[in-house]
């Protein structure tokens, strides 16, 4: 089954003015026309890969909630794919044998089946909303998502749609959602790093390490869709009322990354702000060292005395009652 198999709409990369102009009073054509616009760049923008470090980062997230569970499941779905990044590295990570990729964006369905296919594995997929999703009662032993559910307008009603698609006795994983406190601080430095370093590579000894102008519009231009697509952040407490208040038991959320949020955020939004060729291999392995370092510092020292909602992501599980 793929996706042209539903009359699902095609991808629409080139957005009018007059479509963003709408989009910025419309927060599920804004995800379209923006989710859109990135799919067949989205994987190189977020160093998204299918090989041993993705396949780990997907697991321990899974793992951090769910880790306990017999594996593999059978069928699984994946609300707000994407590219495929989080299902399709579970899957290769012996999670979930069979999988089905669903997304509001064409363009997304269409890059993460490309993947899918790329990698071999069996997945299906179509466009679809998690407010309304479009499949059976009692169909899935499994439903993810990563970094969907804060661009949800009702988040609620989408947990309900998991649960009412899910096999009694089945279980849902989402992970990568941002925290309210770590929000906060993220878009903090985030703001403070873009400002200080499009300031002083304006300065005439460092124009090499100033992008061109239209560029850096364009950013801030994206930057603005994203204000509009962006729509929760979640106190993990909270998070869990709205599970259960859905319907779902054994809720449970979880939070990381706090040292490591510290430095992630201003290094990204750094490595945005620059010409790609001025960062070189050294760059990347101080970010990355630096961040599994500040990880592993989050996990075994502050998540014992800095309390969960300091944290910068927070994921959640619960299961369909009736097994
Ligand atoms: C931040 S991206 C995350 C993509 C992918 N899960 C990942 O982690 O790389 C959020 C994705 O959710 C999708 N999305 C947003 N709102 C949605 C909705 N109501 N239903 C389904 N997908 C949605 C967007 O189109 C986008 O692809």
């Amino acid at each position: 089954m793929t996706a042209s198999a539903h009359d699902d709409p095609a991808p629409h990369p080139h957005a009018t003015a007059e479509e963003v102009e709408a989009a910025l009073k419309d927060t599920k054509l804004a995800q379209v026309l923006y989710h859109d616009w990135e799919a067949e760049t989205y994987d190189e923008k977020w160093s998204i890969s299918y090989d041993e470090r993705c396949i780990d980062y997907a697991r321990g997230r899974f793992d951090a909630v769910a880790g306990d569970q017999p594996l593999p499941y059978e069928r699984a779905l994946e609300l707000g794919c994407g590219t495929g990044f989080f299902l399709l590295n579970l899957m290769q990570g012996g999670v979930a044998k069979t999988g089905s990729v669903t997304d509001l964006s064409p363009g997304m369905v269409k890059v993460a089946l490309r993947n899918a296919e790329g990698l071999g594995l069996s997945v299906d997929g179509r466009v679809a909303d998690a407010e309304t999703i479009p499949y059976e009662d009692d169909t899935f032993d499994l439903v993810v998502g990563h970094a969907v559910l804060h661009h949800i307008p009702d988040v609620e009603q989408s947990l309900r749609e998991v649960l009412r698609v899910l096999k009694p006795g089945g279980r849902f994983v989402f992970a990568g959602e941002p925290t309210t406190i770590g929000n906060f601080y993220a878009r903090w430095l985030g703001r403070a790093t873009w400002e200080v370093t499009t300031r002083v590579t304006k300065l005439p000894f460092l124009a090499d390490w100033r992008r061109p102008q239209a560029e850096l519009d364009e950013s801030s231009r994206a930057a603005a869709l994203e204000a509009v697509v962006d729509l929760h952040t979640f106190d993990p407490g909270d998070l869990e009322k709205i599970a259960k208040s859905a319907g779902a038991e054994q809720v449970h959320a979880a939070t990381e990354e706090f040292a490591a949020a510290l430095l992630g955020w201003p290094v990204r939004t750094f490595e945005a702000a620059v010409p790609p060729e001025k960062l070189g291999w050294g760059w990347g392995r101080f970010a990355f060292t630096g961040w599994k370092t500040l990880s592993w510092v989050d996990e075994k020292v502050l998540r014992h005395v800095v309390p969960r909602g300091f944290f910068y992501n927070v994921m959640i599980t619960g299961v369909k009652p009736g097994n």
